[in-house]
């Protein structure tokens, strides 16, 4: 007995002391050298540089986790952390690079250069995980496209984390400027006019990469699209700068992206929109007050009827169908009113009832259900909440007012009717309200952004921040 227990004795404290293995030295960024590392790896180069950057003030409990990819490419409850191959808008990269040295948290986030650069190429070369994933990358998630006009850009928010996944860019801004964007039914494939470049753009979903342009005439200028989800159908109307005096309009098959110019009896065409069936095209016009209907067996199209509004100017907008597909809605900038059309008879159209909304109301949404219209008005910064449950007698039922609204512009709902996305183009001009960017970074002065609101609620969740001018909205869901 007493020689185990002297073994046990003896034994013990080699066994259970550490102090003769060899200390693993803590991982020091300083001892690597970054501007070496051409092709970053996520798991062996990037996250330990995170951990060690960052982790003390963005761990696994805090709002922003960047110490893990699913952490950092969910961002924070404010805004992404980066976007994947856009460094340049990357947040992280801009408080890095862009703070004022007054601003609290410019001495966190001053790395050295060499550090940043390395963390500017991983993001450009796609911000890929240990597995060599893209962020939000392939065609199964529920995404929002919104034209970012003034920046030549459409920015494609991820809906579940509610941030900013993509930016596709399109060339110099000025001779691009996307306005409307839409979406194949199936997600596969992504649409985009762009007003200056007289094109519509056909993108692959899956690797934003351009598959076709369908080239229109030199003088149209594309402005909103419509999409038939049940033929290969794609129309586009004229944007609010086409002055050209052209009298037509595009039918593109989205297949080959072969268009068709068709010939209207006025001009100035920018609201558009497709019957739920497919059958009808409905168009109207900025300058005269004429609503109109079009057969679309052939792509030539064929005029069916054609309305003329009495009173004053009228700057007929934009359309929204509602679900039962009898009733569109069409905006009218001049006279601040939503007319509400009845197309249970495209040949016959008829207007149902005219309803008050804000100053110059934009592109009008449908809730899924048909139950309501939101309509975003660009110079009173609000959004109208119409009652359309009986389109004869429609009535704003609230109007959501939000001093982050600047020039309210596109729109777009999910399928559940839950949350409403609303471009807003926040630029310096009519003196309207602007919004300030979360963080004075110094090239912002025209940030667009993209309000996402609750419609239980009717407050604004979450302001997306994208680039200049946010125009057109296309959502998206599996
Ligand atoms: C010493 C603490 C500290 C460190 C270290 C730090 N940050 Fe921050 N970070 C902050 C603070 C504080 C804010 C919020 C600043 C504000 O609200 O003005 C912030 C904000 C952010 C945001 C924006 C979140 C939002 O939505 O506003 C991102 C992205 C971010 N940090 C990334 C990083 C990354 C990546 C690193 C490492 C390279 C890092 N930070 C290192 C303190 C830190």
């Amino acid at each position: 007995m007493l020689r185990t227990l002297l073994i046990l004795l003896l034994v013990l404290p080699v066994t259970g002391c550490n102090s003769t293995e060899p200390m693993v030295d803590p991982f020091d960024p300083d001892d690597v050298d970054y501007a070496a590392i051409d092709n970053p790896a996520f798991a062996e180069d990037v996250r330990p540089l995170l951990v060690a950057r960052c982790g003390d003030c963005h761990g696994a409990d805090d709002d922003l986790d960047a110490t893990s990819w699913d952490g950092l490419i969910a961002g924070s409850s404010g805004s992404e952390a980066l976007i994947a191959y856009d460094s340049e808008n990357s947040l992280m990269i801009e408080l890095m690079t862009k703070l004022p040295t007054e601003h609290p948290a410019y001495e966190a986030h001053q790395l050295d250069p060499s550090e940043v650069d390395f963390l500017k190429r991983w993001i450009d070369q796609g911000a890929k995980n240990a597995d060599g994933a893209v962020p939000y990358a392939g065609t199964d998630r529920s995404r929002v496209y919104v034209c970012n006009q003034m920046a030549g850009q459409v920015s494609i928010i991820d809906i579940e984390n509610m941030v900013v996944a993509r930016n596709i860019s399109f060339g110099a801004p000025m001779a691009t400027t996307p306005h409307d964007v839409d979406v194949e039914p199936d997600g596969s494939a992504w649409y985009v006019a762009l007003i200056n470049a007289n094109s519509v753009l056909k993108y692959d979903a899956a690797t934003n990469e351009l598959m076709a342009t369908a080239l229109l005439d030199p003088t149209f200028k594309p402005g909103m699209l419509a999409l038939d989800p049940n033929s290969d159908r794609l129309y586009s109307g004229r944007s609010f700068s086409d002055l050209s005096g052209g009298q037509s309009v595009y039918t593109i098959e989205r297949s080959t992206m072969t268009a068709t110019e068709a010939a209207i009896p006025y001009t100035r065409p920018h609201p558009i929109a497709v019957t739920n069936d497919g059958s009808y095209l409905l168009s109207g016009s900025l300058a005269d007050n004429i609503i109109a209907s079009y057969d679309t067996a052939d792509p030539e199209l064929e005029l069916t009827d054609q309305v003329t509004v009495d009173g004053q100017q009228k700057s007929f907008v934009h359309y929204a169908i509602a679900p039962n597909n009898n009733v569109a809605v069409l905006t009218s900038q001049l006279s601040q009113e939503l007319y509400f059309i009845d197309i249970s008879d495209p040949e016959n159209l008829s207007i149902l009832s005219v309803v008050q909304v804000g100053n110059q109301p934009w592109h009008p949404t449908y809730s899924p259900d048909g139950s309501r219209v939101y309509v975003p008005n660009r110079l009173s910064n609000s959004v109208s909440v119409v009652d359309a449950s009986d389109p004869a007698n429609p009535s704003v039922t609230a109007t959501i007012e939000d001093e982050r609204f600047a020039m309210p512009h596109g729109s777009g709902i999910t399928a559940d009717g839950r949350y409403l996305f609303v471009a807003n183009r926040n630029q310096d001009f009519e003196d309207g309200p602007r919004y300030t960017p979360r963080y004075p970074f110094g090239d912002n002065a025209n940030v667009g952004h993209l309000s996402v609101i609750d419609t239980q609620t009717l407050e604004v969740i979450k302001v997306l921040e994208v680039e200049e001018f946010a125009s057109g909205v296309s959502v998206y869901e599996p």
